[in-house]
């Protein structure tokens, strides 16, 4: 189990004219095995956010511990999906999946058995040998969630990654990442313009304000998602749920507010 957890965390970019402050004093803590969701308004810093977990960016002050560790630059304990298929376009899906257990110089059988779990576990059975080309987006995508899951890493970074795909298998690929997330356990954090998506996925949904970025809202959405079954149920049942549509409101309300100001 690998909290995630941010110590008045700043950041800064360098830009023409000076200086963009992006995030603005975050304080959280992610506990492990927590499927946290942030939502903010476009530009708040949001993947400015999970970069620094990632350690692909590095705080201007502050710091984040990742199960109590300090974050000293990229790790195969934290892995990424971004929005964007980022596939090795000359590797088959397989070869794409093996990649990172490959380069922690894990045996080629443990390896290979990695890959079919895996690739079952992502219904991509019979696609092993396709190139991403051959494949279509959402299966592209679904690759992507195997390879990230494939180094076993403690913390999954997500990046709006279902956001190129369309609406219905956008619903497919959310419940495929909860089927595996709840099989393999992990603290993720999941990156959303969609609220309906947010309110599905989250133990946590995190508001974050418009730029520079500050934690407005945390909720905990652990009691009424569990209470009501969520998770085991279609996402086009739960979204008729009174107190879903309540939530769902409750958040478009707090970014609203952040939109207008
Ligand atoms: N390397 C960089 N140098 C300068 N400015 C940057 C850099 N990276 C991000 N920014 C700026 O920081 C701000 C936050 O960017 P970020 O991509 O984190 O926002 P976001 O919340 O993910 O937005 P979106 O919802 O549109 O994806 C933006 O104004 C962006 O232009
Ligand atoms: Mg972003």
């Amino acid at each position: 189990m690998s909290s995630v957890e941010f110590r008045s965390v700043v950041k800064r970019f360098a830009v023409d004219d000076g200086e963009l402050t992006v995030i603005d004093g975050i304080s959280l803590t992610v506990p492990g095995d927590t499927f946290a969701v942030i939502v903010g308004p476009s530009g708040c810093g949001k993947s400015t956010l999970i970069h620094m977990v990632a350690g692909l960016e590095t705080p201007s002050a502050g710091e984040i511990l990742v199960g109590g560790k300090p974050v000293a630059g990229p790790a195969p304990d934290r892995a990424v999906v971004f929005q964007k298929f980022a596939l090795f376009p000359w590797k088959t899906a397989r070869e794409n999946i093996a990649f990172g257990p490959r380069n922690l110089g894990v045996a080629p059988a443990e390896r290979e058995a990695t890959v079919r779990h895996y690739l079952e576990l992502m219904g991509l059975e019979g696609f092993g040998d396709r190139f991403p080309h051959q494949l279509s987006g959402g299966m592209q995508q679904r690759v992507a969630i195997a390879r990230a899951y494939a180094v076993r890493p403690r913390v999954l970074l997500m990046d709006e990654p279902f956001a190129a795909l369309d609406a219905q298998l956008r619903v497919v690929l959310q419940e495929n990442l909860l089927q595996l997330w709840t099989r393999e356990g992990g603290t993720v954090l999941f990156i959303t313009h969609s609220v309906d998506e947010a309110v599905y996925l989250a133990d946590d949904l995190i508001v974050m304000t418009r730029r520079p970025g500050r934690i407005k809202r945390v909720l905990d959405l652990r009691e009424v998602s569990a209470r009501l079954g969520w998770r085991k149920r279609p996402i086009e049942e739960v979204m008729q749920d009174p107190e879903y549509l309540h939530i769902k409101a409750e958040v478009w309300r707090n970014i609203k507010e952040e939109l207008t100001q």
